[in-house]
């Protein structure tokens, strides 16, 4: 579970708090994605997270037990470096497992216990979800994915000019432990970070990338202001990691 980063595009709400920590709706967003992945069946966790508030994750999740996480790990990360650095964090404690990467800033209207499931029974490589959005801006604020005319997965652009499609890249991520020898090997982008985009891009020209379109509503509350009360209003009408 990936919770660091400056959360700049919410400042100066950030500047009090880490981002995963403001509310939606009556719980901070974290719990979103840990409720998330609990009732898809993943009791492991490792938090990533860093800056002056890491403390405060401490307060609310103590040891996770009454979030329903039987083992809670935490990582420090030094400087907000990009997805992918982070991601680097938890090596030690995925080792040889397959692991699920979220991001905390994402909130799902549906269980994601298909896409564990799916990639459970996935050989190897890795698995991306792709929720569909037709606002063009909100495209070009995200991972879009393109795909040939077989809806086979070329690429994923990171934050578009032009959206090739009306797929954007959610933050959740599937990684068999290849991953680890892909990390090393990025370069920081334009943004100076490690991208996650880099890292999927790995996979699809590997020809070991899946990728499920998932049914509902998909938030990244980080992704704005607005996107953030997109979020909180659909959560507040209808809730949130539904069966
Ligand atoms: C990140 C990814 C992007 C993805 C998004 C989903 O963006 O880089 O591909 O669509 O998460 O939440 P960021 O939040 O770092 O801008």
């Amino acid at each position: 579970m990936l919770a660091g980063g400056t959360g700049s595009r919410l400042h100066p709400l950030t500047r009090i708090t880490n981002k995963h920590l403001l509310p939606i709706y009556d719980r901070p967003m974290i719990t979103y994605g840990i409720e998330a992945l609990v009732k898809a069946g993943i009791t492991e966790l490792m938090l990533v997270t860093g800056g002056i508030h890491a403390g405060e994750f401490f307060r609310l999740l103590g040891n996770g037990h009454d979030y329903g996480v039987d083992r809670l790990l935490y990582a420090y990360q030094e400087n907000p470096g990009g997805i992918a650095e982070a991601l680097g964090l938890a090596q030690r404690f995925a080792g040889s497992d397959k692991l699920v990467v979220m991001l905390a800033d994402n909130v799902f209207e549906h269980s994601l216990r298909p896409a564990v499931a799916a990639f459970e029974a996935q050989r190897r490589g890795a698995r991306i979800l792709l929720s569909r959005m037709e606002d063009a801006e909100h495209l070009r604020h995200l991972g879009v994915a393109q795909l040939d005319g077989g809806n086979r997965l070329q690429r994923i652009i990171e934050k578009p000019e032009e959206p090739p499609s009306s797929l954007v890249v959610t933050g959740v991520y599937f990684y068999d432990s290849t991953v680890w020898a892909v990390l090393p090997e990025l370069k920081p982008s334009g943004r100076g970070e490690l991208e996650i985009t880099d890292v999927n891009n790995h996979y699809i020209d590997e020809a070991t990338m899946e990728y499920d379109v998932i049914e509902g509503f998909w938030g990244d509350a980080g992704e704005s202001i607005d996107a953030y009360y997109a979020v909180n209003d659909f959560v507040r009408a209808h809730g949130a990691n539904k069966d």
